[in-house]
Order: C-alpha cells, then sequence, then structure tokens
C-alpha cells in the first residue's frame, strides 16, 4: 500500500502562495509515498502545473447545473486535479452536510475519476461518552457508498476536537481507532477493506508525526494549519517518508 499524505489548505492561498508548492515538488515531487495538496478552487488550475499531485475540498453531487457558489468534480478534474476531499467535519458542520449527501458526493468524484479522501470524526463530546468507535461505525455505513477500493477512496479519520486544536488523542487511542476501523472496512468491503488507506488528522506537525506514523493501520495523514507552509509541511511528509 503506497501510504497517502495531503495538505488541506481550506480557505487559505492565493496566488502569491504558490511558490509554497514549487519548494515541496522539489523536496517531495518523486518520493515513496503520493504527496496531495487539496486547495481552495480559484487556485488549482495554477497548482496542477507544479507537479505535485492535487485535489479539491468539496464537491457537488451534480455534474453541472443551477446550483451557484458550488464546484463539481468534473470541473475539479478539468483542471487537471486527482483528488477531491467529502464528508470534511468543517463541511458537515458549516453546511449541515449529512451522511447520505457526503455518500452522493463521493460517488461524483468517482464518477469524475477522482480519488475521494473521505472524513469522518467524532465531536469532542461524543469523545467523552465514549461513543467514538459507534460515531465513527455509523459514519462509514452511511458515507461510504457501496463500491469503495483502494484505487477510488481513502478514509481521513479526523476527531474533530483535534483539529486545529493542537490536542491529539494519544497514540495508544489513535491506534485502537484506526484497528476498529480497518476490522469495519475488511468485514464490508473484503480484501479492498484491508487495502483502503486510513489516514489520521488533527494537529499533525512535525513533533508528532513520526510517533503517529509509526502506528499500525496509519497510513498517512490529513494536515491543515501545517500544510501551508512547506517548511511546516516538508518535515512531516519527511516522516511519512521514512516510516516507509
Ligand atoms: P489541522 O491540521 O489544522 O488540525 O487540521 C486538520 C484538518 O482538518 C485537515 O483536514
Amino acid at each position: 500500500m503506497r501510504k497517502l499524505i495531503a495538505g488541506n489548505w481550506k480557505m487559505n492561498g492565493t496566488q502569491a502562495d504558490i511558490f509554497e508548492l514549487d519548494r515541496l515538488a522539489i523536496a517531495h515531487g518523486a518520493g515513496e509515498v503520493d504527496v496531495v495538496i487539496c486547495g481552495p478552487a480559484t487556485l488549482l488550475s495554477q497548482m496542477v502545473r507544479v507537479g505535485l499531485n492535487i485535489g479539491g475540498q468539496d464537491c457537488h453531487t451534480n455534474i453541472s447545473g443551477a446550483n451557484t457558489g458550488d464546484i463539481s468534480a468534473m470541473m475539479i478534474a478539468d483542471t487537471g486535479a486527482r483528488y477531491v476531499i467529502t464528508g470534511h467535519s468543517e463541511r458537515r458542520n458549516d453546511h449541515n452536510e449529512n451522511d447520505a449527501l457526503i455518500s452522493a458526493k463521493t460517488k461524483a468524484g468517482w464518477d469524475a475519476g477522482l480519488h475521494v479522501i473521505l472524513c469522518i470524526g467524532e465531536t469532542e463530546a461524543q469523545y467523552h461518552k465514549d461513543e467514538t468507535l459507534d460515531v465513527l461505525r455509523a459514519q462509514m455505513d452511511h458515507s461510504i457508498p457501496d463500491g469503495a477500493s483502494e484505487e477510488n477512496t481513502t478514509i481521513a479519520y479526523e476527531p474533530i476536537w483535534a483539529i486545529g486544536t493542537g490536542l491529539t488523542p494519544t497514540t495508544k487511542e489513535i491506534s485502537a481507532v484506526h484497528a476498529a476501523l480497518r476490522a469495519h472496512l475488511v468485514t464490508r468491503f473484503g480484501a479492498s477493506g484491508t487495502a483502503i488507506r486510513l489516514v489520521y488528522g488533527g494537529s499533525v506537525k512535525a513533533s508528532n508525526a513520526n510517533d503517529i506514523f509509526a502506528l499500525p493501520n496509519v497510513d498517512g495523514a490529513l494536515v491543515g494549519g501545517a500544510s501551508l507552509k512547506a517548511t511546516d509541511f516538508s518535515p512531516i511528509i519527511l516522516a511519512l517518508q521514512q516510516s516507509v
């Protein structure tokens, strides 16, 4: 299994920031792991010229139509990007996206030939009530469409309380969650379930990357804040490259 590390730029970045990717492409463009940058829609066409894998952060369920402000998976693919994120907690929360919609968006991504990075994660309250695994299993059951495989899908476990907070679960907790997610994928998808990548996201930085990447069933990371600057992201990519 090729590991994957994706930077999610969220609503950050203007044309002046593209040079950050040039630096990453020189250092990590042809390594042993898949390096992806999920940029804002406004920059995708420029980002694809750099030579890294590029992705969008969300897509509509339709290919085209009267959907003001939305972007379709076909449009993302048309820029030359090959990935798209679906189900990010900021979409689930800020835009009331539910599992059924995320499933439909994921299928739309597949139909456009994109590899989907599908996010799941529990809230802080659910974590404290020990509901994490139930929440994640339900999200997987209802937001991953039938037909998921290692070719078309990566699952990102992002505890909502760890996003942008500097907090992370313990390595023991990440291990336990990823083992449970793996078992659940295998039950549902058989052999493909063993090969679908399971990446961790939430306050990943250079100082914790080595410990996280050493864990079984952690096949990479989805990185927010620390992906914006090459000087921050490069050591995290290097940590993943050195873990394989
Ligand atoms: P941070 O790495 O900033 O915590 O964000 C994680 C995330 O939401 C990536 O999608």
